[in-house]
């Protein structure tokens, strides 16, 4: 028995906004954030939710799959900026999409989310307890992105993706590694409401994301390739089996340093952040239905997803697609 990704679909906010775009808001320029990031514009929300893509993403996953909403058991929706706090994101989508039969929340691990949340899935699949599940990442980072702050502004984008899994008997996913680092929470972080109730009240300003990016940089292009390694080594597969690399899209340059410390070519490390920018738990899932949908990815090839993010999170998969 195995789990397999049956469908792929994505959804991204109507605006593009250009680097160029940004140089009028902030401090910067194409040339230095193309240079430094690989980043030539992402889409960015003028009124669409985590909610309202996510739908999108779900319905279109499903439509691929050749499944219905009435089929989901599962509905999992990682995402580190929904709009409320309760009714959790997955609820509002499975009131969408009309998928009544299915369990629905959300998960939050940033930007390996989505990651954190496909493992859960076959762990549930895996256990007997269902027998498929819609798994979504979806962000609006544009409303907890400081946009006076060019550091980060200039980074993330809105969107989201998703991913409909089956039990199935063919292989499919064929090995997970997660990592947790609390220790390492202040390198990327973005507060939420503060307390506040009759005993006491602290001051309720508004947060956005602060970020070290040299440390969160640093971590990156150390821990994934290690993390991708002891995935391989577990289920007994060499960097060369692997057919393509679909990496957290945050940085051209952390991708390319990831590359080199596998001591594998650029080109298994398919790339959309020059469109996209980093968004987070939609980064990989939008990337994978982008490939799916270009037919670039044939029945029996082997991929590595890997994500990482704020906590820190980091975590990678290997699927025989
Ligand atoms: N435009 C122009 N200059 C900018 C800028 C921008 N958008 N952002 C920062 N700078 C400036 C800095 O102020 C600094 O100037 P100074 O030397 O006068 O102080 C200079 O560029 C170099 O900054 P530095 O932070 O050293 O740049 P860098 O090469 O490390 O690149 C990041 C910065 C953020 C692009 C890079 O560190 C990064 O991508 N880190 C990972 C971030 C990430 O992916 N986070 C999400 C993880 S899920």
């Amino acid at each position: 028995m195995s789990v397999k990704i049956i469908g792929t679909g994505s959804a991204l906010p109507e605006k593009i906004v250009t680097n160029d775009d940004l140089a009028q808001l902030v401090e910067t320029s194409d040339e230095w954030i193309r240079e430094r990031t690989g980043i030539g514009s992402r889409h960015i929300s003028t009124g669409e939710t985590v909610v309202s893509l996510a739908a999108r993403a779900g319905e279109r996953a499903l439509e691929n799959a050749g499944r219905t909403a009435a089929d989901v058991q599962l509905l999992l929706l990682a995402t580190a900026a929904p709009e409320t706090g309760i009714p959790c994101a997955a609820c509002q989508v499975q009131s969408i999409l009309g998928a009544a039969g299915a369990v629905a929340f959300d998960l939050n691990a940033a930007c390996a989310g989505f990651l954190f949340a496909l493992h859960t899935a076959c762990a549930y699949i895996e256990a007997g307890i269902y027998e498929n599940a819609l798994v979504v990442g979806s962000e609006v980072l544009s409303k907890i992105v400081d946009w006076t702050d060019r550091s980060t502004c200039v980074l993330f984008g809105d969107g989201a993706g998703a991913a409909y899994v089956e039990r199935c008997d063919e292989p499919g996913i064929l090995g997970f590694v997660q990592h947790s680092d609390g220790t390492k929470g202040e390198v990327l972080q973005c507060g939420g409401r503060q307390l506040s109730n009759p005993y006491i009240s602290l001051p309720q300003e508004p947060s956005f994301v602060k970020m070290d990016g040299r440390e969160v940089f640093a971590f990156a292009v150390r821990q994934v390739p290690a993390c991708i390694q002891e995935l391989l080594g577990r289920i007994g597969l060499e960097t060369g089996d692997v057919d393509l690399y679909v990496l957290h899209q945050a940085n051209r340059r952390i991708v390319e340093g990831i590359a080199r410390r596998l001591a594998v070519a650029e080109d298994r490390f398919p790339m959309n952040l020059d469109r996209v920018g980093n968004m987070s738990s939609a980064a990989i899932p939008v990337l994978l239905d982008e490939l799916n949908r270009a037919g670039r990815l044939r029945a029996g090839m082997t991929l590595v997803l890997s994500g990482f993010g704020a906590g820190l999170t980091y975590g990678a998969c290997a699927l025989r697609w």
